[in-house]
């Protein structure tokens, strides 16, 4: 059985080193109970190094939550793909929808997806629409967001390829997403990638995002059709990640 991947995205928090260290510690305690699940930690970019050169276990892995594509040059204020790697991050979160809030496009996320796998780093790409009607709109936008995102990834690199729904409306609340409805995104979603890349798409690995606890991700888990979840505000209370953790173990 494979594990489940949890991507713990702890934005922009906490706000001191010393509260990182504290979180990473019981992150690891953690994850150190459990057998079946991936933990991939995605701290906010100027607590990765302290928190990666230190770290000597191998269950948790380490993302950025953002990345340039170009190796470096006159780009004030960004950090490259490769400096997050050369501090030891192999995962990127692409396309987050606060970072797309903000003025990530399309075209940026293809642009950090072919990037980070030509340095062999995972692309943890997001898609998702940003309000749900009736109309049936959110396939049209998941459909696009997944073209861009993989316009550049061959076939061949789709198993190294991590795509999250999180539909924008569920995140930073107490709702999660109706597993039925996850499972027909999830088959929408391979289709997607089945008409662009060939029968790889069907493999591919999605994980669900917005508002996940212990008590929604176990259901999510059997029901939804995902491998894991990306996971904001559980990810930041050591208790609660612990029991979300501990949810997942056995299903
Ligand atoms: P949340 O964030 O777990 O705090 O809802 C999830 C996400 O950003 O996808």
């Amino acid at each position: 059985m494979s594990k489940t991947i949890i991507v713990a995205n702890w934005k922009m928090n906490p706000v001191t080193w010393r509260e990182a260290k504290k979180l990473f510690e019981s992150t690891k305690k953690a994850v150190e109970k459990t057998k079946n699940s991936s933990v991939i930690v995605a701290p906010p970019v100027i607590f990765l190094r302290g928190l990666s050169g230190t770290y000597r276990g191998s269950r948790v892995a380490f993302a950025v939550q953002n990345g340039h594509f170009k190796t470096n040059g006159a780009h004030t204020g960004e950090i490259s793909l490769a400096q997050s790697k050369d501090a030891h991050a192999s995962y990127v979160i692409i396309g987050h929808v606060e970072r797309r809030a903000s003025g990530e496009t399309n075209d940026d996320a293809g642009k950090k997806a072919a990037g980070a796998l030509a340095l062999k780093m995972i692309p943890i790409l997001c898609v998702g629409e940003s309000e749900r009607t009736e109309s049936g709109e959110q396939f049209n936008v998941v459909r696009e967001q997944i073209r861009a995102g993989l316009a550049d990834v061959p076939a061949s690199a789709l198993g190294r390829v991590i795509l999250v729904y999180e539909p924008l409306w569920t995140i930073g609340t107490n709702t999660t997403m109706n597993p039925s409805e996850m499972h027909q995104m999830a088959i929408f979603m391979r289709k997607c990638v089945v008409e662009t890349h060939g029968g790889g798409g069907r493999a591919l690995k999605i994980l669900y995002g917005g508002g996940v606890d212990g008590k929604s991700a176990e259901v999510m888990l059997r029901e939804g059709d995902v491998c894991g979840f990306l996971v904001g505000r559980a990810s930041l209370n050591a208790s609660e990640f612990a029991k979300l953790l501990q949810a997942i173990e056995n299903v």
